[in-house]
């Protein structure tokens, strides 16, 4: 099966022509002469006429059909990714607030300016949720089969974006609710992709606690999908602790995370991607510890898989 993992090329002037190529719509539509040749030089792959360029080709194609503007955050995001790099990649581990004072990459994940639904603030989200949106398209394929949800589940996702996630687990799993919650210039863009079976937004800051009524049930699973690596180890482990005041009796914790950053794994620009927030990742055993610390009694469980490094999905069951 084709993937972004055979497309995406690992060094950066194949990235920016790649970009290039995409914006005047090759390969759907011709592109200029001079850009052909660049791409001939530099994406050789993906230019030859034999069955696996066409195949590569042809994927291109499909991907831009469903997520056009997914696809292109997500080269704006690689081109930023590979300028934070060169310029100041040498803070990303040794002074990591510097290296975010100065980025580029962290400054478009500004969750402050979600808060509202003005036209600034719709402005300043729609750039990061399409790229979040497209990155999670690629993944939930990988993620939701480690995932098992009870018949007809009622789940909370907070940190759920625009519920790519979501919709994925409902097709797989068709449960009774799935109810998002996030900021509201995200669950607002979330809304405007469509409805899905069981599928509802809360716009609200998921800080605040009291899931339970947020959600309007006890959530047999509560899951978080590439959201604890935002916080701090205090705050991540107070998000837990919400997840396990507010979870049903049986239910279960799911956490699916890239693991902690073990360098330059994957071999495609995503690397680079991944390399920004490399502080960031934690390894499973440090949300399974704090799990552990919070309610002695849970069943944890990890599997691991790869997509564009190393991922995990850790499933928390308590006993009724
Ligand atoms: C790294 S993104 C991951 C999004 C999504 N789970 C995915 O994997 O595509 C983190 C998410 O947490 C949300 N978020 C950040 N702070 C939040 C808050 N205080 N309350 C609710 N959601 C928040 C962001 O808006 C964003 O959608």
């Amino acid at each position: 099966m084709t993937a972004w993992a055979d497309i995406l090329p690992m060094h950066i002037p194949a990235v920016q022509v790649l970009d290039r190529l995409l914006r005047c719509g090759w390969p759907g539509s011709a592109a200029p002469d001079g850009l052909l040749g660049e791409a001939r030089l530099f994406l050789p792959q993906l230019i030859g006429t034999d069955r696996k360029s066409t195949a590569l080709r042809a994927f291109i194609v499909a991907e831009m059909a469903a997520d056009r503007e997914g696809v292109l955050a997500r080269l704006s995001f690689l081109r930023s990714a590979c300028r934070d790099v060169a310029l100041y990649g040498d803070l990303i581990l040794g002074d990591t607030e510097a290296f975010m004072a100065q980025s580029e990459t962290f400054s478009l994940f500004n969750y402050d300016l979600a808060r509202d639904l003005s036209e600034a603030a719709m402005e300043a989200t729609r750039p990061w949720v399409a790229y979040v949106s497209n990155l999670t398209r690629t993944e939930a394929p990988f993620l939701v089969p480690l995932i098992a949800l009870p018949n007809d589940a009622q789940v909370l996702e907070p940190g759920g974006n625009s519920g790519v996630f979501a919709r994925a687990l409902i097709e797989a799993w068709h449960p009774k609710r799935h109810v998002v919650i996030d900021l509201p210039a995200v669950s607002a863009l979330g809304r405007q992709r469509g409805t899905a079976q069981g599928l509802s937004f809360v716009a609200d800051d998921m800080r605040k606690g009291e899931w339970r009524s947020l959600a309007g049930f006890a959530p047999d699973v509560i899951l978080f999908k590439s959201v604890l690596h935002d916080w701090p180890g205090a705050e991540a482990e107070l998000l837990l602790a919400e997840a396990i005041r507010a979870l049903a009796p049986a239910g279960q914790i799911v956490i699916a995370e890239r693991t902690a950053f073990r360098g330059m794994t994957g071999g495609t620009a995503m690397d680079y991607a991944n390399l920004v927030f490399a502080a960031f990742y934690r390894d499973p055993m440090v949300y399974q510890t704090m799990l552990k610390r919070l309610s002695p009694d849970l069943t944890v469980t990890v599997a691991l898989t790869v997509i564009d490094t190393e991922w995990f999905v850790l499933t928390a069951r308590r006993t009724a």
